[in-house]
């Protein structure tokens, strides 16, 4: 059965974008975007895609903002509810009713830099490898089961915007390879609160990502 899946977005939506078309098995119902002008908006309708807006500031609070957002997500009863740039902290009512179906990409090496301006941050700390991080969502902001990350390096003259292009390149890659293994239930959630690719790779992985190369 081909997984459904709702995408939430609030801007420029390269990651959905991304998603839409790298053909995956899945039935993208919807786009919601909790801001009107959002340019991904016309992406997603460019490729078929239903999309609804549904305006934060059009509510009053919180809570009703999410209860609005999951009645619409509802009507469309998805397997997966994917976060794609999008910028809202949701209510631990609206993690738990998503529980194990909710999964966002984060533009840094998590647990580090959770939050925003990761870039800006990652410089400021002078680590050498930063990245992005595909994770399934948990009442606590950008701390849920890590399902897969990309690492990009971090060279002596980076700006904030030089580094978020190299990652956002990567975002592009890893969002859809991650989204097609769960599509394909690849993905299974450990005891550990861990998560594990099915089927395992056996042995030992000698390769490594070495920044700076020297
Ligand atoms: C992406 O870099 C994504 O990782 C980040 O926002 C950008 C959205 O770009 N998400 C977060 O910071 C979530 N807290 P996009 O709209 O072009 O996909």
């Amino acid at each position: 059965m081909t997984m459904r899946a709702v995408i939430l977005i609030s801007g420029r939506g390269s990651n959905m974008q991304a998603l839409l078309e790298a053909g995956l098995p899945v039935d993208f119902a919807c786009v919601i975007s909790n801001r009107p002008e959002a340019a991904g908006l016309a992406i997603a309708a460019r490729h078929g895609v239903p999309t609804v807006v549904i305006d934060h500031r059009q509510h009053d609070g919180r809570a009703a903002f999410d209860a609005a957002l999951a009645e619409e997500i509802d009507r469309h009863a998805p397997d997966l509810v994917i976060l794609a740039g999008f910028m809202r902290v949701l209510t631990e009512d609206f993690v738990r009713h998503y529980a194990n179906r909710l999964v966002n990409i984060h533009p840094a090496l998590l647990p580090a830099f959770p939050g925003l301006d990761t870039h800006a941050r990652a410089l400021a700390a002078g680590v050498k490898l930063h990245g992005c991080t595909v994770h399934f969502v948990t009442p606590e902001v950008d701390a849920g089961p890590i399902i897969a990350q990309a690492a990009v390096p971090v060279l002596a003259d980076d700006t904030p915007e030089t580094l978020a292009a190299r990652v956002l390149r990567q975002e592009h890659r890893l969002f859809p390879l991650a989204v097609r293994w769960l599509a394909e239930g690849r993905v299974r959630l450990r005891e550990d609160g861990g998560t594990a690719l099915l089927p395992a790779r056996d042995g030992d992985v000698d390769d490594a990502l070495i920044s700076p190369t020297g």
